[in-house]
């Protein structure tokens, strides 16, 4: 009789044993808890009351309400200039972002880089963040419960960087800042208008292809290369107006 068989459970409970001891007790509190380097002096538990983006990046941290906290191993927050109102916002984190902990580190990373370097700007210029802060399991995108749950953020994140000019990479970060279920490619071409409570102006937002997309169908780069143009204008006229 194998000891992991039902006849050996049977056998066992014949005999008068109802309990089983683990060799090892459970681990109630996840992993990525205990890897988290968090200031928790500087937590407020009510989004409201965040008011910065180190109390953003704590705030995120500690909250429990996305499962796909539980699988990632770095909470990846943003990158770039936090005093740009350049705001470019992808989807989630993949693999290397996910081991880095910072946003869009990978090959789309790199290939974004080049595109920026194409309108004159670098990484210092900008400033960069996804709209779920976790990586989905298998890179899969944010399902629509995910992206809800992780939404607060980035409209947070929004509020305190108060961009000029918000730049969505790809169909997911477009649907949720937008508000449509247009795809992408109804999207792209045109100048949007972000607004918020918290800013006492519209943001003029525009969607362009994921550059993870544009690896896989390069003939896109052409029309891309059209919409950063028209993000580069954008840029010039917010200049030209604010001097
Ligand atoms: N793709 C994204 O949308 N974000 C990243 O950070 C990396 C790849």
């Amino acid at each position: 009789m194998s000891i992991n068989s039902i006849e050996y459970l049977l056998f066992l409970h014949q005999s008068g044993v109802s309990t089983f001891l683990q060799e090892k007790p459970n681990n109630f509190y996840s992993e990525e808890s205990k890897k988290l380097v968090i200031n928790r002096n500087n937590v407020s538990n009510k989004i409201d009351e965040v008011t910065s983006l180190e109390q953003l990046e704590n705030y995120i941290k500690l909250s429990t309400n996305c499962s796909l906290k539980n699988n990632a191993n770095k909470t990846v927050f943003a990158d770039g200039n936090p005093k740009s109102k350049i705001m470019f916002i992808g989807e989630a984190p993949g693999a290397d972002e996910d081991r880095v902990g910072k946003p869009f580190v990978g090959l789309a990373g790199q290939l974004l880089n080049k595109m920026i370097a194409a309108i004159n700007l670098s990484r210092d210029d900008i400033y960069i963040t996804n709209i779920v802060p976790w990586r989905p399991p298998n890179n899969r995108t944010p399902n629509t419960e995910e992206i809800l749950q992780c939404l607060p953020f980035i409209q947070k994140h929004i509020d305190i960087i108060k961009p000029m000019i918000i730049i969505l990479l790809g169909g997911t970060a477009s649907k949720a800042i937008l508000a449509t279920t247009h795809g992408i490619t109804k999207i792209r071409g045109k100048w949007h208008q972000y607004n918020s409570l918290q800013i006492n102006r519209p943001i003029p937002t525009r969607a362009i292809y994921h550059p993870a997309y544009l690896l896989r169908s390069p003939e896109n780069k052409r029309t891309t290369w059209e919409d950063l143009k028209e993000v580069k204008k954008m840029i010039q006229k917010i200049k030209n107006e604010k001097s």
